[in-house]
């Protein structure tokens, strides 16, 4: 008999388990070393020569080196769109049709490739980037297409007719969907565009201009030209027709400044500070479902995040009681394994920003909750918190986080609650939960927020107009609402 070898020491399963790994692979990714600028079709070198690294939050890899477009660049890619649009807006609008449905269905067809990608550069799960921004970002492109041939019908009697080139500047918080809201709607209306992705996100921007050659779009009809704020404040000084911004309130301020009397047309999507606001009559269960899905969706990096819970007092105690125990079981850490709900801060400098505000509110008086939890030791984290006691003067229930931090409110009747919510400079959102529809209605007349969802948070449709009030800036984005941006009228 062969001697027995002594058992392996290791127990079969970590004392301190809590999930195994899943991990997407990376495999399905390929990404260049370096990247040039997408302009007229073609990839061609940034003109004064200079680059950055795009990196990985979760773990600070360096995974690109990235154009760094100066402001001739930017005017090359104006010129380009300029150079393709009697063609692009010539065509029939089923004609244009078919290219947004192609690069639907590509989008669709690599839809994982560019999940991961998304995940690995910006630092979301990929569980959210694979069952909310790719299959919004083709839906976004599905229902502009069916647009393209109907602009007649959608605006009778007024002849819309397209702008001509349009400079679109994006956030990081949802890379590629942000692409699709911005350059569906301007393409289904005939326009060509230039489009600056933000300097932290730029790959799924980048493998999206090889999407559009295999689509063979016309040249020139989309540039994609990368760099940070000073590229984004070259193309508002350039010679377009119409800036469309996603991203800051302070710098949607300055561009709004700029622009002023220049004729050039403008829509900001801007900030928020969304009141999520909880009856006592409400599913408490799903309330609390719909809170977590609020705030720390995409770390919480999302415009109309529900950031501010406003809680009947009957029901605050039991309330805040169940989103802590809910807290407890949010898996934070690699955006790329499939069991994680919150992923990486998308960067060192948005990590600082929510550090400074989470000890403001401490400073302040509030009382902080974080969930015991293990965050990895390399890249940008942030435990999901809690905070209560929370007063409507402190900076964390006025000032935008943009990360996984919920600042909790009481009232006590319908009226208080309308108060409350609408007690800040921004509007963009808002939820509501109750039994009541009568009571949904009431309130729902009375938020100033561009969007109000009921009984659920962060639901998004194509076909569903998006934008703010006050602060939050203005013009819509999806459905009719957001094609007229793209349009000019024939005036009476
Ligand atoms: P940001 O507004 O500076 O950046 C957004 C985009 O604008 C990026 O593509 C950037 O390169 C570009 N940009 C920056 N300065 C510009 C300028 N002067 N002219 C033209 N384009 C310019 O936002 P940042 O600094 O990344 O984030 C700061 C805060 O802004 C966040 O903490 C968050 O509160 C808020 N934010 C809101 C977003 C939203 O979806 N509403 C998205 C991103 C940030
Ligand atoms: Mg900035």
């Amino acid at each position: 008999m062969t001697e027995l070898s002594p058992r392996d020491p290791t127990p079969l399963l970590p004392i301190d388990w809590a999930y195994a790994a899943a991990p997407e692979s990376r495999e399905i990714v390929t990404i260049a070393e370096r990247y040039g600028l997408f302009i007229g079709g073609e990839w061609v070198e940034p003109r004064a020569g200079a680059s950055f690294t795009t990196c990985s939050p979760r773990d600070e890899e360096p995974l690109a080196e990235i154009a760094q477009a100066g402001a001739a660049d930017v005017a090359a890619a104006v010129d380009a769109a300029r150079a393709a649009f009697p063609g692009w807006s010539g065509l029939a609008g089923s004609e244009r049709a078919k290219y947004l449905f192609r690069i639907a269905r590509l989008l669709q067809e690599r839809a994982r490739e560019f999940a991961v990608l998304e995940s690995l550069n910006g630092g979301k799960p990929i569980k959210e980037s694979r069952d909310v921004d790719l299959p919004l970002a083709a839906a976004h492109f599905f229902y502009h297409a069916g647009w393209a041939d109907k602009l007649e019908y959608a605006f009778p009697n007024r002849s819309p007719r397209p702008l001509g080139v349009v400079g679109q500047i994006i956030p990081w918080n949802f890379p590629l969907l942000m692409l699709a809201w911005k350059l569906a709607p301007a393409l289904a209306a005939g326009n060509t565009a230039v489009l600056k992705p933000a300097e932290t996100t730029p790959l799924t921007a980048l493998a999206f201009c090889e999407l559009l050659l295999q689509a063979e779009l016309p040249a020139g009809v989309v540039n994609i030209i990368t760099g940070d704020g000073a590229t984004g404040a070259a193309l508002v000084e350039a010679a377009v027709d119409k800036i469309a911004f996603t991203g800051s309130t302070e710098v949607g301020k300055e561009i709004q400044r700029r622009l002023a009397g220049s004729g050039t047309r403008l829509t900001l999507e801007l900030g928020g500070k969304a009141a999520n606001i909880v009856f006592d009559d409400a599913a408490l269960d799903q309330a609390v479902e719909g809170i977590v899905n609020g705030i720390y969706f995409n770390q919480g990096h999302v415009c109309c995040a529900g950031s501010r819970l406003l809680v009947q007092e009957s029901i605050a105690e039991a309330a805040v009681e169940k989103l802590k125990q809910r807290m407890a079981s949010l898996r934070v850490g690699d955006p790329l394994d499939k069991n994680t709900d919150v992923g990486a801060i998308n960067s060192r400098a948005q990590l600082t920003k929510i550090e400074q505000l989470v000890a403001a509110g401490s400073a302040e008086g509030a009382d902080i909750y974080q969930p015991p939890c293990r965050l990895p030791e390399k890249g940008y984290w942030f435990a999901p918190t809690v905070f209560t006691n929370v007063a409507q003067s402190h900076r964390i229930a006025r000032e935008e986080i943009f990360g996984p931090v919920l600042a909790v409110l009481t009232f006590r009747t319908p009226q208080e609650a309308v108060e409350k919510a609408n007690n800040t400079p921004y509007g963009l959102s808002a939820g509501v939960w109750t039994e009541k529809g009568s009571r949904i209605l009431w309130m729902a007349e009375r938020l100033r927020a561009g969007v109000v969802w009921a009984n659920t948070f962060n639901r998004f449709d194509p076909a569903s107009p998006f934008g703010g009030y006050k602060e939050s800036g203005f013009g819509r984005e999806g459905g009719r609402h957001g094609l007229e941006p793209y349009l000019a009228f024939e005036s009476a």
